[in-house]
């Protein structure tokens, strides 16, 4: 079942069915199992689905980290974080890990998109639910091609002409919040995250042709020409109006659970409601193409 809507775009899947959960983005696709070799109809399907609803989501999924691998693998190259390290069998594969006594901010807390600190930012990840909190730790996605497509005119024309300065300095600079945080996952702060990047702040998606906003509010720092104090206020507005309500789906996650997002199209956000006891995910990024 689908729905045609601004959120979702309409495709007969050969073997799965897919169901929306939310009108703004996000389907759940029932009838895959992610340790198996799929058909090249069904990954192709896939990637159709990725595309139509921007995020997608599995249930009830058993993955050795081999098998979490061999699926993203279908869907490009894959990738080292820069700065958090991958775990020991499995440079690809970074454990996203908050223990029950941790306080303070969680890894990914903030709306954003993956990496774009890089000149390429992935096209996606696939995130694996080891194990979730009894309630909360949910993760929120937004559509940015709708928050693009909902301004007004004369604002989409002043920013299509406009470019931001992405860097991994916030967490990941020598002064990063990481010092603090985090301090169960593999983190390394380095020099090397003070180095700044130029994205277009309206980007065409390579495969659909639509575009979308693309900010980001853990490494955008500001408009390219522009200070940091004249950027702020127009940033901050659009990070508002990009994580808009009507824009958003929330997925509750269970032991098992699979999401994989479209990097290129979404921004996410990771709940930190959940003190007092352990989340586990491992986490696979897929490269992607250099935003224009
Ligand atoms: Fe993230």
């Amino acid at each position: 079942m689908t729905t045609e809507s601004p959120g979702h775009r309409n495709t007969a899947y050969r073997n799965f069915e897919v169901a929306p959960i939310s009108g703004a983005l996000g389907a759940e696709v029932q009838g895959v199992d992610l340790s198996q070799k799929l058909a090249d109809e069904t990954v192709e399907d896939l990637r159709a689905a990725l595309l139509d609803h921007l995020v997608i989501f599995f249930r009830e999924q058993s993955l050795t980290p081999q098998q979490q691998i061999d699926f993203s693998r279908q869907f490009g190259e894959l990738e080292e974080h820069d700065f958090v390290k991958g775990t020991e069998e499995h440079p690809e594969i970074i454990r996203i890990l908050k223990e029950a006594d941790e306080k303070g901010m969680n890894f990914g807390g903030v709306w954003h998109s993956d990496v774009t600190h890089q000149k390429s930012p992935a096209l996606g990840s696939v995130l694996y639910a080891v194990e979730v909190p009894p309630f909360g730790g949910d993760t929120l996605f937004a559509n940015q091609y709708v928050a693009y497509e909902t301004l007004s005119s004369g604002m989409r024309e002043m920013l299509d002409g406009l470019t931001a300065i992405h860097t991994a300095e916030g967490p990941f600079g020598p002064h990063g919040r990481s010092l603090t945080n985090w301090r169960n996952m593999d983190v390394e702060t380095s020099e090397k995250a003070l180095e700044q990047t130029e994205h277009p702040v309206v980007r065409t998606h390579p495969e659909t042709g639509r575009k979308g906003l693309f900010i980001n509010g853990t490494f955008t720092v500001r408009f390219k020409n522009m200070t940091r104090r004249e950027s702020m206020p127009l940033l901050r507005f659009l990070l508002k109006h990009a994580s808009r309500e009507a824009f958003t789906c929330r997925f509750r996650w269970a032991r098992g659970s699979v999401a994989f997002w479209d990097n290129r199209s979404v921004m996410h956000y990771a709940l930190n409601d959940y003190t007092g006891h352990r989340r586990e995910m491992l986490r696979v990024t897929i490269s992607g193409d250099r935003p224009y």
